[in-house]
């Protein structure tokens, strides 16, 4: 039997991060400061699968000069274009080749899963069913994609349903034997005109193929939308060990876990962990609350901030108080000092804006 390959998602359209999406790709944004697709990577590598095709769409170029031949993660990673982002069956379908006759894992590569997914895999691998998808109980089913079980059997998948009859969803890893490609050539689009991955699963199960649930106890974050980014972002920074390769000033005080990367300063500053200062950044006579992600080279200069993700090569000066937000590159947050003292905004299209 050949090796189970790794199939990860990151084409897509990412409309739920605009405008963060307009610029980069939405499974490149650093969860406690870390590409949230490297996690995914990570955690492919750790349960065995080391040959990965990467699907990807407009920010191809970003995503592979991000990851490269994947031999930093211990894997051979290789590309996947995907001219049009035509749902995940489509991925499918158009991995063909790729694929060969392979077992895989497909994996949504703004999806994260703390506990990882050594033990599913192994499970696959042991049993090999038709499909074995993951689920989780969750307080909403009726946002995502629902499963009906009858014993160690799926029998039904239905797509966001108005009336779900179960709460377990649909999580984005699933693992397939070869015949999902006749299941996705063989479905049709969807109301939303995309392939559905859970239209391909139910036709399988319709012509009597073993379709096996494992439901999932640890968490599953789907990264899509910025509330649940931020979720992720607490839940990796109180996961990660402390280290300190940065500087901070006697007149500073660190409290709790922060993490200060390499040539990283924090000058004149209260620093209330957990939290992580990126490289080359500077914090000066600032606070910085609980679960902040400052990525590399960012300025944070007589401000305060909490509960947030800032981007790369921002500043932000004389600014209290900022909570709760994610904060692109390259952008400008500051004071002003000239009269009227009014908000003066240049925003990109679809930014998101609340103020006090
Ligand atoms: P989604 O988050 O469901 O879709 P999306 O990226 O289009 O986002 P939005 O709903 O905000 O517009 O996709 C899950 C993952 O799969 C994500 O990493 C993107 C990827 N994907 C593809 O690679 N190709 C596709 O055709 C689709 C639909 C998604």
């Amino acid at each position: 039997m050949s090796a189970v390959k790794g199939l990860v998602l990151s084409g897509g359209k990412g409309t739920r991060l605009r405008p963060i999406t307009h610029t980069g790709a939405k499974q490149l944004v650093p969860i406690a400061n870390k590409p949230v697709l490297f996690y995914g990577l990570e955690a492919l590598v750790e349960a065995g699968v080391t040959e990965i095709g990467i699907v990807v769409g407009d920010t191809a170029s970003e995503i592979r000069e991000a990851v490269g031949d994947g031999s930093r993660f211990g894997a051979r990673v290789e590309y996947i274009p995907q001219l049009q982002p035509l749902g995940l069956a489509h991925a499918v379908q158009i991995a063909r080749d790729y694929l060969a006759g392979s077992d895989f894992v497909m994996y949504l590569g703004d999806n994260f899963i703390p506990g990882g997914i050594a033990g599913v895999v192994e499970q696959f691998r042991r049993e090999r069913p038709d499909a074995l998808i993951l689920l989780k109980q969750m307080p909403h089913p009726e946002r995502f994609g629902v499963a009906e079980l009858e014993g160690e059997r799926v029998v039904r998948l239905t797509e966001k349903p108005k009336k779900p009859r179960s709460d377990l969803v649909l999580v984005g890893v699933y693992l397939f034997q070869t015949g999902i490609l006749e299941a996705v050539d063989a479905i049709k689009p969807s109301a939303r005109g995309e392939l559905e991955i859970t239209d391909a699963i139910q036709w399988e199960i319709d012509h009597g193929r073993r379709v096996t649930p494992h439901v999932v106890t640890s968490r599953w974050i789907d990264t899509g939308k910025m509330d649940d980014l931020l979720e992720c972002n607490r839940v990796v920074l109180e996961m990660l060990p402390e280290f300190r390769d940065g500087k901070a000033s006697e007149d500073s005080k660190l409290l709790g876990k922060v993490i200060l990367e390499e040539g990283s300063e924090v000058i004149g500053s209260t620093i209330r962990g957990p939290a992580i200062i990126g490289a080359h950044t500077k914090v000066i006579d600032s606070f910085v609350g609980p679960f902040t992600a400052l990525y590399h080279h960012v300025l944070v200069e007589g401000s305060e901030i909490e509960h947030s993700i800032v981007l790369e090569n921002t500043s932000i000066r004389g600014v209290s108080k900022i909570e709760d937000s994610l904060i692109g590159r390259d952008v400008v947050i500051e004071k002003s000092q000239t009269r009227p003292r009014a908000h003066k905004l240049m925003l990109g299209d679809h930014s998101r804006v609340s103020l006090s």
